[in-house]
């Protein structure tokens, strides 16, 4: 199983980047997780949607051909970041490419919350016409407080939080698996 990991945020140190990072290599054995680029990707602009860049071609090539995406979100003033709605807006349109793909998501924020309003709205734009993409309901991964949950090197050391995201790819992973089956 191939899946397409989406990190809603640009920065270097990012938690939700370490977050994918593990995820990719705790669970190597069982699913292979590429990390995709979205910071280089230009501004959705329909004026330019018809001669894109390679930045932008490659970017949904990459979708194309996994199996399942994986958002990992940071939430910005209560949604998900304008870069990450921005490379959405770009699948939504060429090739439509996430039609019928199975979505899965996690998330994680400094506040308490850990993006549970941001999830919420991405599952929501998920479900537009133009992404049509199934999310398992439930199986929310919501890293609260994250910088107390990771250390200096960027490793999730928080016992509790490691053990819920194995459950919760327990869960999904068969999810995803029978519903990419249905969309190939
Ligand atoms: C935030 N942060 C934040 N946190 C949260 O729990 N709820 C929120 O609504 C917001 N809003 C917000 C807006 C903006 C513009 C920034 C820059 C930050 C804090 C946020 O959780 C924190 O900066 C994370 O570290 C961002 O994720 P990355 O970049 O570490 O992946």
């Amino acid at each position: 199983m191939k899946i397409a990991a989406i990190v809603g945020s640009t920065r270097q140190n990012s938690y939700n980047l370490k977050l994918a990072k593990h995820i990719q290599k705790r669970y190597e054995d069982r699913f292979t997780l590429q990390i995709l680029e979205i910071g280089h990707l230009p501004f959705y602009n329909q004026d330019i949607e018809h001669d894109p860049s390679s930045e932008v071609t490659d970017f949904i090539q990459n979708v194309a051909d996994a199996d399942a995406v994986l958002w990992v979100t940071p939430e910005y003033n209560g949604t998900i970041s304008g870069a990450l709605k921005n490379a959405i807006d770009w699948l939504s349109r060429i090739d439509q490419v996430m039609i019928g793909k199975p979505s899965w998501m996690v998330g994680a924020s400094m506040g308490a919350l850990g993006t549970v309003k941001a999830q919420a709205h991405l599952r929501d734009i998920l479900f537009a016409p133009g992404l049509s993409s199934p999310v398992l309901p439930g199986n929310e991964v919501l890293v609260g407080a994250v910088h107390e949950k990771m250390d200096e090197q960027g490793n999730l050391i928080d016992e509790g939080t490691v053990a819920f995201i194995d459950g919760a790819v327990d869960n999904v992973l068969p999810w995803l698996e029978k519903q990419s089956a249905v969309h190939s």
